[in-house]
């Protein structure tokens, strides 16, 4: 054992409930009933007439039949099989074969929100849902900022592998070789930070050349400092920044030159289940930023190396799933250690039980 006491990563099959996941990005949903599982549950989502989110539990309370293959009956959900239909609260309010609605024909209704052009739902006790409590993200409704349209990946893997990857900035020089690998990510040291919300694993890599998905944006040529920021924030969303100053100036990101470059990518991982995952991504900059070329550039760059992650999160989850001996841990899993601990500490203190 290191001084860092490493140990084994278990993946934990138990999710965090009282907390915000995105679902879908806004574009998704619409007055067409669509299924979706989150966390383990399935559930049916919907626009109402006033244009706001709809989940309900995707199962009518008769024979289990998923509601979403139903139908909306205005702003209700109108069960395939034998007629039960059901409010935007879950609330039964037509049941044509009974004299009486039965007072246990209802389903379960969660808590939505819109924001940042993505809809979150909270899986936990409604009661609890807190909308100030979704992710702050700065410069957000800044015009003077790009943003990009983003995009969703389903990956067979766990989501806490996506997590760890989103914490080690490392990978890129092996995973990324063609996109964001440059000197240095292989073997600068790392800073690890306790955050008052999940971790923060950065490091400033200076004097090097930019790595090719940045070289042509940045506004400026030759040797650069670039910084690596990694954080996890609990439930499951990895804020990425990637930051360059000319070569010399880097090295303290609150007093950069003007002409510096910020680029903010945004991932927002939501379980599908224990085995599988909702990936979505958009990113935010500063540079070029209404250049149309350039945004899509960005997005499919993004999508490209994303791409790359889940090929091999995808096979690692199998790997770690099949393991014939144990597995061991390198000095550059202590970030994502560290966010599992904190992640698992909530968890358990939701559940009221503990978590091995
Ligand atoms: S299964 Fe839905 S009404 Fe019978
Ligand atoms: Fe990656």
């Amino acid at each position: 054992m290191s001084r860092y006491e490493l140990q084994t990563i278990h993946p934990e099959s138990e999710f965090l409930e009282n907390a915000w996941y995105v679902v879908a990005q806004s574009a998704q949903i619409s007055r067409e009933l669509q299924p979706l599982t989150i966390l383990g549950d399935n559930l049916v989502f919907y626009r109402d007439s006033n244009d706001k989110i709809v989940a309900l539990e995707d199962a009518c309370p008769h024979r289990k039949m998923p509601l979403s293959m139903g139908k909306l009956v205005g702003d209700a959900v109108q069960c395939g099989y034998h007629g039960l239909t059901f409010d935007a609260c879950g609330k039964c309010i037509n049941a044509p074969t009974q004299d009486k609605i039965p007072s246990n024909a209802f389903v379960r209704s969660y808590p939505t929100v819109e924001k940042y052009n993505l809809i979150w739902i909270w899986m936990g006790q409604p009661e609890l849902a807190d909308e100030s409590a979704l992710l702050d993200l700065a410069d957000f409704d800044d015009d003077d900022w790009g943003l990009t349209d983003g995009g969703m990946l389903e990956c067979q893997c766990h989501y806490l592998y996506l997590l760890d990857n989103l914490l080690d900035p490392s990978h890129v020089a092996w995973v990324h070789q063609t996109s964001f690998a440059s000197d240095g990510t292989e073997d600068v040291p790392l800073v690890i930070e306790d955050t008052e919300t999940g971790v923060l694993v950065s490091r400033w890599i200076k004097n090097i050349d930019p790595p090719p998905y940045y070289a042509e944006m940045l506004p400026f040529s030759g040797k650069v400092d670039r910084l690596q920021y990694y954080e996890a924030v609990v439930p499951s969303i990895a804020v990425n920044m990637s930051t360059y100053a000319r070569a010399g100036f880097g090295g303290d990101s609150d007093n950069l030159p003007e002409d510096s470059y910020r680029m903010r990518s945004y991932h927002f991982i939501t379980p599908i289940d224990a085995h599988s995952t909702r990936y979505h991504w958009f990113q935010h900059y500063n540079t070029n930023t209404k250049d149309e070329a350039v945004r899509h550039k960005l997005n499919e760059g993004a999508r490209g190396a994303f791409e790359e992650d889940r090929v091999i999160l995808e096979a690692v989850d199998s790997g770690m799933n099949d393991k014939k001996r144990a597995n061991l841990d390198l000095q550059l899993d202590i970030g994502s250690r560290k966010f599992r601990k904190k992640l698992n500490a909530l968890i358990k203190a939701e559940k009221g039980k503990a978590i091995c």
